[in-house]
């Protein structure tokens, strides 16, 4: 916290953080696995770019963040997991003005320990529904309002699914934690980036290797009907990479089954990726 390592008993924030009150605050997750980060200077551009697009102030430095980071991963042992990072605006008197005075970020940074590789879901699909997107407008920007992503996934679970897909206008944006893609006619489609969606670290990556082995992929919108009539459905993220979809709203994807096309991509991604952990 701060620049300060403390066990996980005694961090703790201020009540008045802004971060608390008004979900003032940006954050990133990065994979770990084999103890290095996936995409790190990646995760650090777009933690940079939210920052800037809430106007919150700040000196960081790319090295200061990796070298806490991989101490982190290195005092805690972690081998395969997440690395999480949240900035938020500080601590103030209860505001929405948050010009009066100039504010010193809170930065918190600590590790969590899962499975990201050879995972169930990864191995055998998941089951997902649709639901509406009700979240704010500005979704390219990695701020911590998750409620209506934590709402949708839990509504998920509760109907005895996996995960929500969210849909605006009968087109569908993304995943709760997730970008969608599907596979229809052998080429792979996912949503353009706009303020709908979040840039997905795993998304670019995704769409990258693709390319480079002559694998035809398309940035455009989605409809239902599209997502009804895919061969092949997937997610991609940084706590899952590339998770195949076999059942939409009660329906099978194709027959069912995890798709050819989607074992390549898995296969490709972790390829790729494990040439350029750090
Ligand atoms: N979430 N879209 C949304 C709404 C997300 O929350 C995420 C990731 C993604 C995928 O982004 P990336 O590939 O950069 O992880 C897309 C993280 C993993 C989370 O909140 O835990």
């Amino acid at each position: 916290m701060n620049g300060e390592f403390f066990s996980k008993k005694e961090a703790s924030i201020s009540v008045f953080d802004r971060g608390f009150l008004f979900s003032d605050a940006v954050y990133e997750v990065s994979a770990v696995i084999s103890g290095k980060l996936v995409d790190w200077k990646e995760h650090f551009a777009r933690l940079i770019r939210s920052l800037g697009y809430l106007n919150l102030v700040h000196n960081f430095q790319e090295k200061d963040f990796y070298q806490i980071q991989k101490k982190l991963i290195k005092e805690n042992q972690l081998t395969e997991g997440l690395c999480y990072v949240q900035v938020t605006r500080g601590v103030a008197e209860r505001d929405f003005n948050f010009v009066k005075k100039p504010l010193s970020p809170t930065v918190v940074i600590f590790t969590q320990e899962k499975s990201i590789l050879n995972t169930p879901a990864s191995k055998m699909g998941i089951k997902i529904i649709t639901v509406p997107d009700d979240r704010w407008r500005r979704r390219d920007i990695k701020t911590t309002q998750l409620l209506a992503q934590s709402l949708a996934k839990t509504h998920a679970v509760q109907k005895g699914v996996d995960d929500s897909l969210l849909v605006q206008d009968g087109f569908i944006n993304e995943g709760s934690s997730s970008n969608a893609f599907i596979i229809k006619d052998e080429k792979i489609i996912t949503p353009s980036l706009s303020n709908d969606i979040l840039g997905g670290i795993t998304r670019s990556s995704v769409i990258k290797f693709c390319q480079k082995n002559n694998i035809e992929i398309k940035e455009q919108k989605i409809n239902i009907d599209d997502l009804i009539d895919a061969q092949e459905v997937f997610l991609t993220s940084s706590t899952g990479f590339v998770i195949p979809v076999i059942e939409v709203d009660g329906r099978y994807v194709g027959n069912g089954l995890v798709g050819e096309m989607v074992k390549e991509i898995q296969k490709i991604y972790l390829e790729q990726i494990k040439t350029k952990l750090s």
